[in-house]
């Protein structure tokens, strides 16, 4: 059933869980989400970003999500809009049958240039007017994304700011997220803390200068009742990324969020883990090691179902450790 993110996050604060929020665009990656589901009994949050609707086309990815509800009426379903860039992109995917929106106010509509505080409070609180009327809920985020090793945005796809950004950019002020929460009324709230979109987030294994939880640890005791978000939060799989190199990839060494590192934040307030890449990654390394080993295979479906497999060990593995399996 279609539930919207305030209910599930509420659920997930009373009992302690987080809930990775994979990006989907196609039938296979919402597939393997759902069957991994099933197996862990786990909630579910399907997100989709405006590029995801643009490249199914919203017809076909709203009627991809009707047939997972239909397939697995058991299994509570939070369709979530990623990283809006302006109201109107949230009002489009509320119409579009969305139970939950990102207003990201962060940037400007451009999705590239900082935008000012004033601004952020100012476009999200409207979406969280329009969306509080319509039973959505909203997730806002404030601080930009970015890599405290470099001081860029270090994004290689997906939203992120340009330029050099300050240290304070780079991380969310908890003084700041106070005031935001009050002034929104946002039901989630995005924080920066040094991860960024993309597999190149980090040079080396992150350590506590690079990957800031203690910052969520200062934000949620200020917000105990605020439900945290981490965007770029995917691991960078050691593994896909051997096996995408291997198979004739070229995909230089890097470093993603260690899953530990995401446990540690859901003891403090963590409740929404975006999780993009690794999917991507495990897809893109199955079908070029599939495609390698049958040479002759020209049926797509036996690449496809080889993607779709990977993506569902992926998916189970989050489940499991973020705690959220079994609370279906
Ligand atoms: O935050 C960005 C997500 O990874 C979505 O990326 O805009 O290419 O669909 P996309
Ligand atoms: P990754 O690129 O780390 O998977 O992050 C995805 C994300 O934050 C989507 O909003
Ligand atoms: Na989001
Ligand atoms: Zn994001």
């Amino acid at each position: 059933a279609l539930i919207s993110l305030r209910q599930l996050l509420d659920h997930a604060a009373e009992h302690s869980y987080g809930l990775p929020a994979f990006n989907v665009n196609n039938m296979e990656q919402i597939q393997a989400i759902m069957q991994a589901a099933d197996e862990a009994n786990s909630p579910v949050i399907l997100q989709a970003s405006a590029g995801a609707r643009s490249y199914a086309g919203e017809p076909f990815l709203r009627h991809l999500v009707l047939a997972a509800l239909e397939m697995y009426p058991h299994i509570p379903v939070v369709m979530h809009q990623d990283h809006g860039a302006e109201p109107a992109v949230c009002i489009r995917s509320m119409q579009s049958g969305f139970s939950s929106v990102m207003m990201d106010g962060s940037l400007l509509a451009d999705m590239k240039t900082p935008a000012s505080y004033d601004y952020n409070v100012d476009v999200t609180r409207r979406v969280v007017e329009i969306a509080h009327a319509a039973g959505v809920s909203v997730e806002g985020e404030l601080g930009c994304l970015g890599s405290l090793e470099s001081g860029t945005a270090g994004k290689e796809d997906g939203v992120g700011a340009e330029g050099i950004l300050s240290h304070d950019q780079l991380l969310t002020d908890p003084e700041q997220a106070v005031d935001f929460v009050k002034k929104t009324g946002v039901d989630a709230l995005a924080i920066a803390i040094g991860t960024s979109h993309g597999a190149y987030k980090f040079s080396r294994p992150p350590t506590g200068d690079i990957l800031a939880i203690a910052r969520v640890k200062e934000i949620h005791a200020r917000l105990p009742n605020t439900h945290l978000v981490m965007h770029g939060s995917s691991s960078v799989p050691q593994d896909w990324l051997e096996i995408i190199n291997k198979y004739g990839g070229d995909m230089g060494q890097t470093y993603g969020v260690p899953v530990a590192e995401i446990v540690e934040g859901i003891k403090h307030g963590v409740r929404k883990i975006n999780i993009d890449t690794d999917l991507r990654m495990a897809s893109t390394g199955a079908m070029r090691k599939t495609m390698h080993d049958n040479p002759k295979e020209f049926d797509p479906r036996k690449f496809f179902k080889a993607t779709t497999k990977a993506m569902k060990e992926i998916c189970k593995a989050r489940f499991e450790a973020f705690g959220c399996a079994g609370m279906a």
